[in-house]
């Protein structure tokens, strides 16, 4: 890997990393100040009121409220700005922008197996463009795993059941280091891989080049049939056992129980392993499980399914998957990575 111009400290490669190592610079700064500080003052202590004659016996002190309010004060507003600072970055970084090329993250002891919302397939590597915002989608087959792009002073939890989502925009081409930064078992310390990230042309070129047979949409969309999900789910009523789907992502839905709950990534997740959890207001509790039926692949390919069926006057849901939004058109389906 790249190393930056300090030692130790990883190339900064991300419209992040800066304010992250500009934070921890000035953490780094006030502790160095205050470090020298009280050991200068120490020292001089030390020499100044040492004592002189065996049978000295020194004045006695009464305190100081001035130079308590002092010492307590400084101190405060110095913790509140690294404070105000902190969760700025913070939010910064946890704040999922709406526009990100979205990208598909499944962690497995011990690999990272990626799809891009293209149909291309990566392992252990996560090619993307510079200067775009990416989306991370993210969650595992097994244990928690933690997806750490150093260069780009970003990391997540992936979490088993769960999505957690993460983001960055590269401002820099080359290869970055990945790494699982969570304990997971034995070969933990193997589970790394790279990001690659290229100019906008190379990177249209590669996906050109280098893709999966199929977009998850589409892939999502065979599933849903296979799967029988359409003679419950189809639009206009046919089936009409179960909630109609056509542009229900993002969308509030209202549930039997009075509450309402947003359609996401983790409620569908929830509606296929546990179809009761959150029943729809209107619909009888007989959807059956698809748990242990579908991989995590998988819900992720009927989630990319569900996110394609726009509101767009479509019959039913069996119509062809149109591509997201991020799809580029040159890509053609010729080679699957799995
Ligand atoms: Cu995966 Cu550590």
């Amino acid at each position: 890997m790249q190393q930056g111009w300090i030692p130790l400290v990883p190339e900064s490669a991300s419209s992040l990393s800066w304010k992250v190592d500009a934070l921890y610079f000035y953490l780094s700064g006030v502790t160095l100040f205050f470090t020298l500080l009280i050991s200068i003052v120490l020292i001089f202590f030390v020499v100044r009121y040492r004592r002189r004659t065996p049978y000295e016996i020194p004045r006695p002190i009464a305190g100081s409220h001035k130079l308590e309010t002092l010492w307590t004060v400084i101190p405060f507003l110095i913790a509140m700005t690294m404070f105000g600072w902190g969760a700025r970055v913070y939010f910064e970084q946890y704040k999922t922008p709406e526009n990100g090329m979205e990208v598909y993250v499944v962690g497995k002891q011990w690999m990272w197996k990626i799809q891009h919302s293209t149909g291309q397939r990566e392992i252990n590597e996560l090619h993307v463009p510079v200067n775009r915002k990416v989306k991370l989608i993210m969650t595992t087959e097994d244990v928690i795993h933690d997806f750490f792009v150093p260069a780009f002073r970003t990391k997540a939890d992936v979490i088993p059941g769960r999505y957690t989502t993460m983001w960055f925009e590269a401002t820099k081409t080359g290869t970055y280091h990945l790494f699982c930064a969570e304990y997971c078992g034995m070969n933990h310390s193997g589970m790394t891989g790279s990001v690659i990230v290229m100019e906008q042309r190379e990177f249209d070129d590669w996906l050109s080049g280098n893709t999966g047979s199929t977009t998850p949409a589409t892939a999502g969309q065979q599933l849903f049939q296979t799967l029988g999900c359409a003679s419950c789910h189809g639009a206009n009523g046919e089936g009409g056992r179960g909630p109609n789907l056509i542009g229900i992502f993002g969308k509030n839905q209202q549930l039997q129980s009075g509450e309402t709950v947003t359609v996401d990534e983790k409620y569908i997740r929830e509606s296929i392993t546990d179809p009761q959890a959150k029943l729809v207001a209107g619909f009888g509790p007989i959807m059956p499980t698809f748990q242990g039926q579908v991989s995590e692949d998988q819900i992720l390919q009927l989630i990319a399914y569900i996110k394609s069926l726009h509101g767009t006057g479509e019959t039913t849901p069996t119509v062809a998957a149109s591509p997201s939004p991020t799809a580029r058109p040159g890509a053609s389906p010729t080679r699957n990575v799995r």
